[in-house]
């Protein structure tokens, strides 16, 4: 499966104020580019410290966007993802998945998400057997063309968006997951103590960082939106 990062961070890489407050960073014109990005994509993943901060439908909103919508996934170990969230209230209609460590909760699943108990990797859903679990539940989504397609592109049929957070970003850059970066930067810069677009490395050299090769750069209002794919 490709699997991309999507950053939408203040020039300084911040995704969220000390505080938590990220809407909205970057302007409109990024904003409809996500929602552009979202229905290239079968899945949107994001952790459960964005599912409960921000309150996302993960849904693609855009005029003229009548397919399906892209499978929607928490990676949340200990199912805190709260029933009054977007998320739960609307997973009878749109295809929801948790990725947890424990016994799935009833509440969640008679609410109609889908939960998976995966392996534990230092706490966390162990990520390669994570993104196997999503892809196969993608796969049963576009056999019943419950899942978004590009017809007559070369766009591969098995595509992840990860929108965050920080912790998540670094969680998928340091096993080597991510294929391709979509960074859309604004013009502000929100300090040290702004919430990082990507958590901790643990690098000991710069021969061990992730590293990406620049193919598109384009200006949308007053942000920039740069492309990256993985070298
Ligand atoms: N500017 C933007 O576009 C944007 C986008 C997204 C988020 N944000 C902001 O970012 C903040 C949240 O980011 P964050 O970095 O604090 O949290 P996060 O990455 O959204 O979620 C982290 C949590 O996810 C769970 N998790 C499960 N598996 C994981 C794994 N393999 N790797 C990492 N985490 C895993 C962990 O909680 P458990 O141990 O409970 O499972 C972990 O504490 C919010 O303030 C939000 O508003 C901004």
């Amino acid at each position: 499966m490709r699997v991309t990062l999507k950053l939408a961070t203040s020039l300084d890489g911040r995704i969220a104020t000390a505080s938590g407050e990220s809407r909205w960073i970057t302007g409109e014109a990024a904003r409809e580019q996500v929602h552009r990005l979202r229905a290239l994509h079968q899945s949107v993943l994001v952790g459960i410290a964005t599912a409960i901060a921000d309150d996302p439908q993960l849904t693609v909103r855009m005029p003229g966007f009548f397919g399906p919508q892209p499978l929607r996934v928490v990676l949340d170990s200990r199912q805190r993802l709260p029933s009054e969230s977007h998320l739960v209230r609307e997973a009878k209609r749109l295809p929801t998945l948790v990725l947890t460590t424990t016994v799935p909760d009833k509440g969640l699943t008679d609410a109609g998400v889908t939960v998976v108990r995966v392996a534990e990797q230092e706490g966390w859903p162990d990520l390669r057997e994570s993104l196997a679990v999503v892809a196969r539940h993608q796969a049963a989504l576009s056999s019943q063309g419950l899942a978004p397609v590009q017809a007559g592109t070369d766009a591969p049929s098995s595509a992840l968006l990860i929108e965050g957070g920080g912790q998540v970003a670094a969680s998928f850059l340091k096993a080597g997951l991510v294929d391709a970066i979509e960074w859309f930067r604004a013009p502000m810069v929100l300090g040290n103590e702004g919430r990082p677009a990507v958590g901790d490395l643990a690098l000991g050299r710069l021969a061990e960082a992730p590293r990406f090769r620049r193919v598109a750069v384009h200006e949308l209002g007053d942000d920039l939106w740069e492309r990256y794919e993985r070298l």
